[in-house]
């Protein structure tokens, strides 16, 4: 697929890829290994793809170049979905200099186990590919990778972004942009939430330079060709971000706990019907679509009833997973019902806390089955939360 005269896409739609990182990231319509072929006075080809597909990107690759002409590789992260086809690639053309970051080195080399011709690049550095165009070098420690690094085409002024502004989806569909946005918060909320700060820095970083983004290649998902708005998007979702949102996240073991989280919830909207109220059954739910409902709320509210002193191993799991998000602004308040002791809602605070929730003052507890009593109670609760919510 040709970007423009000189920028090829030359990367490979993976539709039957189901999950991501293992198990940890469903990707139910497949996703894009993007990889992109410069061809100025110097031939350069930015990234590779996703091990499995290593032939058949080779083959491609061939018909638009020879493939002793590529004269630089620039590999922009170490994960496997971008360096697969590397060494296969290399055993054709051997001795290419491979430019990426000091630490990509390091990646690869534990990957692959050989001795590469790497070029270590830092931010700023340039590799002239035309009497009228350069590579410019941005390394971007820990986005999400120690080695990750963006490359900025002058001329052209298209920046190759990495996993930076990617969506799981093959750019063979066709473009919707709610998707495309819709995919790119869900990457987003699941890989950079822990990094936001950073991001804000180096965005900050980048803007100094003055550089005019024609258009935005990332590592996976279609190309933004109007910038502007993926930036913006990247800008507020690394800003604590928050939509008018409260998420009610729970499990049950003989339904109690799931009536007090429908009476909450219809404490909330009782209260306020503007708010988005979503209730989840947590088994319902792959945990990465969690996460991306918590990044999305204002507060939400974890229910569990208490089994062997604790929560539920379900509940466990989200717990574990939110912790190292490293959420910020958001509150958050725990519930649940219990037989003999109820150690469930006190661990759950302690927990959201320590994760940096700020914690309501009020959470509910209810011995056996919520009778009408605590009914009331959950809708008061729902109620107060909606309140405060409006209030902040
Ligand atoms: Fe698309 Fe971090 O690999």
């Amino acid at each position: 697929m040709k970007i423009n005269d000189r920028v090829t896409w030359v990367g490979i739609n993976d539709s039957q890829l189901k999950k991501f990182h293992g198990d940890a990231y469903p990707t139910p319509n497949g996703t894009s290994y993007n990889a992109y072929l410069i061809q100025a006075e110097k031939t350069i080809l930015i990234d590779t793809v996703f091990t499995s597909f290593a032939d058949e990107f080779i083959e491609n690759l061939r018909k638009k170049t020879p493939l002793e002409q590529i004269d630089y590789i620039v590999i922009q992260h170490g994960e496997i979905d971008h360096t697969g086809a590397l060494i296969k690639l290399l055993e054709h053309i051997p001795d290419t200099p491979i430019y990426c970051s000091e630490e990509c080195i390091y990646t690869l080399r534990g990957h692959f186990k050989k001795h590469l011709n790497c070029i270590p690049v830092r931010t700023g550095d340039k590799l002239k590919i035309s009497d009228q165009q350069d590579l410019i070098f941005i390394e971007t420690k820990m986005l999400h990778w120690p080695d990750s690094m963006m490359t900025f085409l002058t001329g052209d002024n298209i920046l190759f972004s990495s996993d930076l502004y990617s969506q799981h989806i093959p750019i063979n569909l066709p473009i919707n942009i709610e998707n495309q946005i819709d995919e790119a918060g869900k990457l987003y909320s699941n890989i950079f939430t822990p990094f936001s700060k950073l991001y804000l820095a180096k965005y900050q970083q980048i803007e100094t330079y003055n550089w005019d983004f024609g258009l935005i290649a990332p590592g996976h998902g279609y190309i933004w060709y109007n910038p502007g708005l993926i930036l913006q998007k990247y800008k507020d979702w690394s800003s604590y971000y928050s939509e008018n949102q409260i998420t009610i996240l729970y499990d049950t073991m003989w339904g109690g706990t799931e009536i007090l989280a429908k009476n909450i919830s219809e404490g909330i909207k009782s209260h306020d019907s503007n708010i988005i109220v979503k209730t989840l059954k947590i088994t319902d739910y792959h945990e990465s679509d969690l996460i991306y409902e918590i990044f999305k709320s204002k507060a939400i509210l974890i229910g569990s009833p208490t089994v062997n002193n604790g929560y539920l191993s379900t509940v466990a799991t989200l717990i574990n997973a939110i912790k190292g998000m490293r959420f910020r602004h958001k509150y958050a308040t725990a519930f649940g019902c219990y037989g003999w002791s109820g150690e469930a809602v006190l661990q759950l605070k302690e927990e959201l806390s320590f994760s940096g929730f700020n914690y309501f003052e009020h959470d509910l507890t209810s011995l056996w089955q919520p009778d009408e009593h605590k009914i009331f109670e959950a809708i008061t609760l729902g109620k107060f939360i909606a309140n405060k919510i409006k209030e902040d």
